[in-house]
């Protein structure tokens, strides 16, 4: 398993999963006792598309732990227009102690992988955004006992968010059921590689195109937004092609009595979600964008402790 990077959920054991929440555990209740965890390591942040959670997270993340960050937006670094990713990530080696990246291509943060060799994190790709999936998982680990594993529901489109979830379910072995349009299912070759998995964890994955199916009896429902960053040229398909499977209280009743809303934001609010659903008691939506800062800390200091890849 390769500890500096977190590219997919699958870069991560189970076993690693579990240090990393314990160390959040510890991060959030006592966080002054790491403030000079990181000291002295820039990171880089390397982001082709708009952010806020994720952005600021990783950046007050870092500065929390004594060490810096440089962000670059999508017009500064240009990764494969302005010069090759391969020759970026051999430049940065030289530079920075570990990356973050958010790209619109996974092939890209794949690419600069087998060049960087310090930690990398994806900060949201096309195919996945496991940072978002790690934290939501953590929220869950708080609002439930840890006996229980939560029966959640996804609703929506099966892009990056559901990818990273159905791989998070695989690994920890919690139910998962996604209710997603034909033309907008996740991606077949992670679903077999998470149906795999589920073997040993005895997750159970099950998808439906029937919302009101996928959150029967569920503890939690998530979404996410049906147009996402990059597709605004696909909106009026995609609304299209979603009618039927937002998030609003006539299917909240169908889910178990205080059933928790969870959506990785932003969100549209009456488009995926309503206003009603998204300002009720049930909605756990900002408890989850908080914990992207503390599950942040926490996996950037486990992937910066292996050995022998200190700057
Ligand atoms: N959820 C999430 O990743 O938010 P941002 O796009 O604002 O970073
Ligand atoms: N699926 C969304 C997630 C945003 C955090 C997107 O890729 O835009």
């Amino acid at each position: 398993m390769n500890h500096n990077r977190l590219i997919s959920i699958s870069d991560l054991s189970l076993d690693e999963i579990r240090k990393v929440f314990a160390l959040t555990e510890r991060l959030k209740k006592f966080p002054k006792r790491y403030r000079n965890a990181l000291d002295g390591q820039i990171f880089g942040l390397i982001f082709e598309k708009p952010s806020t959670r994720t952005w600021i997270s990783f950046e007050t993340g870092i500065f929390s732990l004594g060490g810096g960050a440089i962000y670059l937006g999508p017009e500064d670094i240009q990764l494969g227009v302005r010069e090759e990713v391969r020759d970026v990530a051999r430049v940065l080696n030289r530079y920075l102690a570990g990356v973050i990246l958010r790209t619109f291509s996974h092939e890209t943060i794949t690419e600069f992988g087998k060049y960087f060799e310090r930690p990398i994190v994806n900060g949201l790709s096309n195919f996945e955004h496991p940072c978002q999936a790690l934290a939501d998982y953590f929220t869950l680990s708080e609002k439930f006992p840890k006996s229980v594993k939560p029966i959640v529901a996804f609703i929506g489109d099966g892009n990056n968010v559901l990818n990273s979830l159905i791989l998070l379910a695989a690994t920890l072995g919690f139910p998962l059921r996604y209710a997603t349009p034909p033309k907008h299912q996740p991606s077949a070759s992670l679903l077999k590689q998470a149906r795999s998995m589920a073997q040993k964890s005895g997750a159970e994955i099950f998808g439906t195109q029937d919302p009101e199916e996928a959150v029967y009896g569920a503890d939690v429902i998530y979404t996410d937004v049906w147009v996402s960053m990059g597709e605004e040229k696909r909106r009026a398909k995609k609304i299209k092609a979603f009618l039927g499977m937002q998030v609003n209280a006539k299917l909240l009743k169908k889910a178990k009595k205080n059933a928790f809303v969870m959506h990785c934001l932003p969100a549209h609010r009456g488009e995926e979600i309503t206003n009603e659903v998204m300002e009720s008691r049930r909605s756990i939506v900002f408890d989850q964008a908080e914990n992207r800062l503390h599950v942040q800390k926490a996996l950037l200091l486990h992937l910066c402790s292996r050995k022998g890849k200190e700057k």
